[in-house]
């Protein structure tokens, strides 16, 4: 019982504060809005208050982000109507795409509780909605190998656990993939798989994805090393077992076939 109020008030708490932070910023918004183009001229206060922060709350950023302040630095002075931003324009197209899709191209909602799409569908958290393998590659092309490595570490200790990326054992293979085959740079493919054994260490699958491509860059004890790894934290990995007995054929084999 006693648990049950102390989380009552807790979730009192912070619906209250919630408020207050919304009322502080409620108080500067005016009450007729004069430039709408995409939601109805009649919408509520309330309502737009709400898209508004899901705007901002999906991209990761604060309304300043598509909306002008009439003196510089001061946000207590906005121009909400003002056009200026070119986010706010890019947020306007977002809004008719998003409409498009959940009117037009999704079933219908008949009973009103459907998945819809919605900004942080996307966004994720992040004003452009990048995935992890696109940065890194764009990276790459920029700086090299390192740059993207660099790039994974501070992504990972900025985004980790929010899910604006995926930082789990299989987000990196597209990147190795790409690497080895259209770049045609094995040796960066196999730093980016040793990355992600360094990142994922208790996967398996992570040290068998890291050997194949150390056994198709001619690294076999490498491979070898790492397949052994695998083995150890799941004896019943088949791809593992498969992938060391063509490097390890028995000797018996291995003989005959020579
Ligand atoms: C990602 C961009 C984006 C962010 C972030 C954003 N807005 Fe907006 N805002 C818009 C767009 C686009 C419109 C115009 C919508 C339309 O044309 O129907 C708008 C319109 C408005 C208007 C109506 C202005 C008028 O008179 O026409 C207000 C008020 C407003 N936003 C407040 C906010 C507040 C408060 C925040 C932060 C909590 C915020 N916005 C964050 C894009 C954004
Ligand atoms: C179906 C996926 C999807 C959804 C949903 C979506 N976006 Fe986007 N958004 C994108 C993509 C892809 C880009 C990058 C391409 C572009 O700029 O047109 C982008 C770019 C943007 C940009 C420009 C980013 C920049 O700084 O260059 C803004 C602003 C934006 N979106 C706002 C929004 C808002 C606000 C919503 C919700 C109303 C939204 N988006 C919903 C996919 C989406």
């Amino acid at each position: 019982m006693r648990t049950n109020r102390n989380l009552i008030m807790l979730g009192t708490l912070a619906v209250g504060l919630l408020l207050c932070a919304g009322t502080a910023a409620l108080a500067q918004i005016p009450d007729e809005f004069t430039n709408l183009q995409v939601f109805p001229k009649d919408v509520g206060k309330q309502d737009l208050v709400v898209a508004m922060r899901n705007f901002s709350m999906g991209l990761g950023v604060r309304c300043t982000h598509c909306h002008v302040t009439t003196t510089e630095g001061d946000t207590s002075t906005m121009d909400w109507a003002s056009d200026d931003l070119p986010t706010k324009k890019d947020a306007r197209r977002m809004m008719q795409m998003v409409a498009t899709i959940n009117t037009q191209l999704l079933p219908e909602d008949k009973d009103k509780d459907g998945l819809r799409v919605q900004c942080v569908t996307c966004h994720r958290g992040l004003q452009n909605p990048d995935t992890l393998d696109k940065v890194l590659m764009k990276e790459y092309s920029a700086g090299g190998v390192e740059a993207s490595i660099a790039r994974y570490k501070t992504l990972r200790e900025k985004y980790f656990g929010s899910g604006s990326f995926d930082f789990g054992p299989y987000a990196l293979v597209g990147v190795a993939e790409q690497l080895a085959q259209r770049k045609g740079d094995m040796e960066a493919a196999v730093q980016i798989m040793q990355l992600n054994v360094e990142n994922n260490p208790t996967s398996s699958d992570a040290h068998v994805m890291l050997a194949q491509l150390q056994a198709v860059k001619g690294d076999k004890a490498g491979a070898i090393v790492s397949l052994e790894a695998a083995l150890k934290l799941d004896p019943n990995n088949s791809q593992a077992k498969m992938t060391l007995s063509q490097l390890q054929p028995p000797t018996g084999e291995s003989a005959k076939t020579e």
